[in-house]
């Protein structure tokens, strides 16, 4: 109540912790639309997300990345230390759901429960009069006349999170001393379904490609169906041509983005033939850890997937999307936002989850 009576926050900072790359994105909201007024970036330090990392380093990161305007922000936590399920649960209250949720969250996390913060967010949005005109709800009633296979589903589903309290601390620590304050720690599939998820009707996958980690999430009708962490980034890239041509890291990375792969063999310049030759078993890796997720998908939920939208760093790799659309059979692209961008502000794929958490409290 006290917050309708308070001034209404009109600027959002979204800021993501990658392996390669810390980033941050500010949202104003002008005439009640969000604008992306800045976008944001440095490189990471050595070991993000690991219990190597330069604390220091990674403070004198963000106080970089956070710019002059905002002290407050949103962000989510990296690497492999959240762990994310979808699973239905029976209806009940909210106590209950907590207790259920630490419950589920004993079976598949190995760590012990009381060492963990674990959240459960309701994937489900009850379809109201007003909202029937919207595309997830013409979607929901043309299924509903066909009848759904196997009958109505019973229960809720949810998004279980589970992630190390001490991570949760370490981050809240480094951020104050960067002079930060953590409003909110959201998770990469929400920031990703607000992007290019929440507006669409049919099964659309998001697949956020990063260095060291991908994210995919499978959304039916704009409700989120399936979130998985995959272990693979373009980092397995630029180390395979590390490997191969015994070359530093940073002429590897040179190598990778001037590598032309094509679906049907290599097209680069003569220089490159041989890097694509190593890139194409990268990307099948890549592509093997996309393939299984949604075979999975499929066979589980009957969620087929019609399209494919990237993002992340290494979305911009030459011959990715093409490459995936010939591996997996569906439509690939590379995700464009349907936002407004201030002047200058070119958005860039690899800032798509620092965009999206910064849309965390603006309204769709
Ligand atoms: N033009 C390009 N061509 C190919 N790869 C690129 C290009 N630009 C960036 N990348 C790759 O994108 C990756 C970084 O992407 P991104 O910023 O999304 O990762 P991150 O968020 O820092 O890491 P993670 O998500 O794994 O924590 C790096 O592997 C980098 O080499
Ligand atoms: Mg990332």
């Amino acid at each position: 109540m006290w917050q309708r009576l308070l001034p209404r926050k009109n600027r959002f900072l979204g800021i993501d912790v990658g392996a390669h790359e810390v980033k941050a994105a500010e949202v104003r909201i002008i005439e009640g639309a969000p604008e992306v007024v800045a976008l944001r970036r440095v490189p990471s330090p050595p070991g993000a997300w690991t219990e190597q990392v330069d604390e220091d380093a990674l403070v004198e990161a963000l106080k970089q990345v956070a710019g002059p305007h905002l002290k407050e922000a949103i962000t989510c936590i990296g690497g492999e230390q959240v762990v994310a399920r979808t699973v239905r649960l029976p209806r009940m209250s909210e106590k209950e759901m907590e207790a259920a949720a630490r419950f589920e969250v004993e079976k598949f996390v190995p760590t012990p429960v009381d060492q963990l913060i674990v959240r459960y967010v309701p994937l489900e949005r009850p379809v109201s009069e007003e909202a029937l005109s919207t595309p997830r709800a013409a979607a929901a009633r043309a299924r509903e006349a066909q009848g759904p296979p196997g009958g109505q589903e019973e229960g809720q589903s949810v998004l279980l999170l589970a992630v190390p309290a001490a991570t949760v601390f370490r981050y809240h620590s480094i951020f104050s001393r960067a002079g930060l304050v953590v409003t909110a720690v959201d998770h990469h599939a929400f920031a990703l379904w607000r992007l290019f998820g929440r507006a669409t009707a049919g099964t659309l996958a998001l697949a956020d490609v990063g260095a060291e980690t991908s994210h995919l999430v499978v959304v039916r009708d704009e409700e989120i169906k399936f979130v998985r962490l995959l272990p693979i980034g373009g980092s397995a890239l630029t180390r395979r041509l590390m490997d191969a041509y015994g070359v530093e890291l940073a002429e590897a990375e040179e190598m990778k983005r001037e590598a032309a792969v094509g679906v049907d063999g290599d097209q680069g310049s003569p220089g490159a033939i041989g890097a694509g030759d190593f890139l194409i078993a990268g990307l099948s890796e890549i592509a093997r850890e996309i393939r299984r997720s949604l075979e999975f998908c499929a066979s589980q939920d009957g969620l087929t997937v019609e399209r494919l939208v990237l993002s992340g760093g290494s979305s911009k790799q030459r011959g990715l999307a093409e490459f995936l659309q010939a591996d997996l059979g569906v439509t690939v692209e590379v995700g464009v936002p349907q936002l407004e961008f201030g002047p200058g502000v070119v958005f860039d794929p690899a800032f798509a989850v620092a965009v999206g958490l910064a849309l965390r409290e603006v309204a769709s």
